[in-house]
């Protein structure tokens, strides 16, 4: 018969501390698993692109949310995901048993995201809902206090429209568009869709959005904010450090900047040459993941 060491647990005894921390993490996690979803670089987390994905153009990929989801809530509580696009949150949610809820502003979308909660139906016991509007009325559709996680990615500004008009005039036969397989399609023509809106304008907007994020979300419940910087040349600015602008947005609300996760894209990008021979810029291959929390008052 195998011998234990005082160290070593036996199976049962292992088994006994796995139940016990479970039960003491809101997320319902062991201290193995904690650590496994912890690094900072992540670039294992892409999911096969279909025509819902193309159609779409900026969506992401469903083991990001996932993950998401498994690090900063617990089985059934109410995950939130205000900028839904076609519903990859709510996927998430319907694999993970969290009730989901998605606002999403163009009827486009919607189709695919009421997809994702018919299949739900058919499934398990999870709740998900796609709300039809703009996301700055969610306090109509939300109790206050009643999300745990928040997961989106915005649109970028107006970054779309100007990636879209630079590349029908500079880049018709750029390595940007086709060896990258770059789809990029403004979303909508509506004023209330962030991604018609010049940078200083949407920094306004987004302030709106985070301050009613803050109110429903629950004490000590996260936001995480899927984003990229990037640089507007034309108009000579180099980098626009969005991700920190968003942070500092998040703080003015009430939220605790808690973490930073680099996304390594690298692997789904090829190198493009930027700037050479005179000012010579890196390639933005990697997104930032801004996680805030709202203090639990303790
Ligand atoms: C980057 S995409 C999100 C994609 C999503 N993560 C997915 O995987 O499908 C941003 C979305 O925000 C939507 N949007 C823009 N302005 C909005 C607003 N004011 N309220 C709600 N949604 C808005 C756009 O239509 C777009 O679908």
């Amino acid at each position: 018969m195998k011998k234990f060491t005082k160290k070593e647990l036996n199976p049962e005894e292992q088994k006994e501390k796995e139940r016990l921390q479970r039960k003491k993490s809101f997320n319902g996690l062991t201290a193995k698993e904690w650590a496994s979803l912890s690094k900072n670089v992540w670039n294992d987390v892409s999911s096969p692109r279909v025509k819902k994905h193309l159609d779409h153009g900026a969506t992401f990929p469903e083991k990001l949310a996932n993950r998401f989801i498994q690090m900063y809530s617990g089985e059934g509580d109410l995950v939130l995901d205000p900028f839904l696009g076609t519903g990859t949150t709510l996927e998430a949610c319907r694999n993970t048993n969290r009730h989901g809820v998605g606002i999403e502003l163009n009827e486009r979308f919607i189709p695919y995201a009421k997809e994702v909660c018919k299949q739900s139906t058919l499934g398990n016991s999870v709740n998900l809902q796609v709300i039809h509007d703009d996301c700055r009325n969610m306090l109509n559709h939300l109790e206050e206090e009643s999300v745990q996680l928040m997961v989106t990615s915005p649109p970028y500004a107006n970054f779309i429209q100007r990636s879209v008009e630079d590349r029908k005039k500079t880049h018709k036969t750029s390595l940007i568009k086709h060896a990258n397989k770059s789809t990029v399609n403004q979303y909508s023509e509506k004023e209330e869709d962030f991604g018609n809106l010049g940078y200083k304008e949407f920094l306004e907007g987004l302030k709106d959005v985070m301050t009613k994020l803050y109110k429903v979300t629950k004490k000590g419940g996260y936001n995480v904010w899927v984003v990229k910087d990037y640089r507007d040349t034309k108009n000579k600015i180099p980098y626009i450090e969005f991700h920190s602008d968003l942070a500092k947005i998040g703080e003015e609300a009430g939220f605790k900047y808690h973490d930073l996760i680099v996304w390594d894209q690298t692997g789904q990008r090829k190198l493009v040459l930027l700037g050479y021979p005179s000012v010579f810029y890196t390639n933005q291959n990697c997104s930032f993941l801004v996680v805030l929390r709202k203090p639990n008052g303790n």
